[in-house]
């Protein structure tokens, strides 16, 4: 066991703030990362404010996470020394049930998250990537392409692999109208992802000034989602739809625009109950489900299409003694679009 830095929240009114953490020395099988950037997913501002109402305190957030290796145990065969690596939402999973088997590790029963998970190991809970280094079984770390910049790669392990999974499970592709709901850090990799697979793109946005943005991050078209008029224009139309709003609003809404046999696929995740009216689905056989992150050989998947296609989040990077300022930011739906915390600012505290 070693100390590693971290910041991490004392209960769920506190700030985030320094503080030392327990970390586990590698075993054979372990392959021990220097973080180098880790994204601010509006997850760890949901988890650090208790607002699922699971959180085990102190939490250390982070589950977007690039980079060094700088040790490995003797049995890892994938990485060496200095090679570039990743972790996203995962860190553990049983390996045996079907779903691990199937290569669906984000819904074994027995996974363990980077972060807010019981750590096996150690005892207490796993720690996550607002951190100077983690320690993660090599079957849970991913290869990052050598052409990304890494400050912008690293939210590709959540709000790219989110993104990605559902576009791709339900057949987006060139000829399909495609609507993406919030463009924040999983929405504008949503609108990358579902332009670059050829889809007609629109954003459904409560933010007018993000018009220009939508249209360079590859939408087609732009709806401000409170105008009853322009949402008229687009009912019944839509072959999917990806919602990736973290707060309570009117799914319905966005259910009546969808065509005969379209789907309405959650990723955000509000902590209070949505509202759904029967005929909402009924008509026009829609559906409505959810997806959750993505397995490793799809998130590796995920991050090889980027390397060949270039495409990585747009990210302000800060300093992680702005972490505080920067959770209010992202409450106010105000980062273009992504953080991404610079962990060389960590390692000069
Ligand atoms: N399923 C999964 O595996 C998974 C993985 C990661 C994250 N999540 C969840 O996905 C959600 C989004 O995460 P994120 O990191 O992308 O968050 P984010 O950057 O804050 O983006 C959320 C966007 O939702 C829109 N929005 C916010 N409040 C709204 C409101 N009251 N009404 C309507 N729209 C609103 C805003 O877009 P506009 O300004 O364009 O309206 C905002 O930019 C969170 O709930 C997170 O926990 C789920
Ligand atoms: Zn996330
Ligand atoms: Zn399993």
């Amino acid at each position: 066991m070693y100390d590693a830095k971290a910041y991490s929240a004392a209960s769920a009114t506190s700030p985030l703030a320094r503080a030392t953490i327990p970390r586990r020395d590698p075993r054979d099988r372990d392959v021990k990362l220097e973080i180098l950037y880790c994204g601010i997913c509006h997850s760890d501002l949901h988890v650090v404010r208790n607002e699922w109402s699971n959180t085990v305190y102190p939490i250390v957030p982070g589950h977007e996470i690039v980079g060094r290796v700088v040790e490995v145990g003797a049995a890892v065969t994938k990485f060496k020394r200095g090679d570039l690596a990743a972790v996203g939402c995962l860190v553990g999973s049983d390996g045996t049930c079907a779903e691990c088997k199937d290569g669906f590790e984000q819904f074994c029963p027995n996974l363990t998250l980077t972060f807010n998970s019981p750590d096996a190991q150690l005892g207490g809970t796993t720690y996550g990537g607002y951190s100077d280094s983690i320690v993660v079984d090599e079957r849970f770390v991913l290869r990052v392409p050598p052409n990304l910049e890494l400050a912008s790669t690293a939210p590709l392990l959540c709000a790219g692999i989110t993104t990605y999974s559902p576009l791709r499970h339900w057949g987006v592709t060139k000829g399909k109208k495609v609507g993406v709901v919030g463009l924040g850090g999983l929405g504008h990799m949503g609108v990358k992802f579902a332009h670059a697979f050829g889809a007609h793109v629109v954003v459904f946005t409560t933010s007018p000034k993000k018009k220009d943005d939508a249209l360079r991050l590859g939408a087609d078209e732009i709806v401000v989602s409170r105008d009853a008029v322009e949402m008229g224009r687009h009912l019944g139309s839509f072959d999917f739809i990806l919602d990736t709003v973290s707060a309570d609003h009117d799914v319905g809404a966005y259910l009546e625009l969808l065509r005969r046999d379209g789907n309405l696929t959650l990723v955000g995740a509000p902590p209070k109950p949505l509202a759904v009216a029967a005929f909402g689905l009924i008509m026009r056989r829609r559906s409505l489900s959810g997806s959750n992150i993505g397995g490793l050989a799809e998130t590796q998947e995920m991050l090889d299409f980027c390397g060949e296609h270039e495409l990585t989040a747009d990210v302000e990077v800060i300093p992680i003694q702005k972490v505080n300022e920067a959770y209010e930011r992202l409450l106010g739906s105000k980062v273009k679009y992504r953080f991404s915390i610079d962990m060389a600012s960590l390692k000069a505290e």
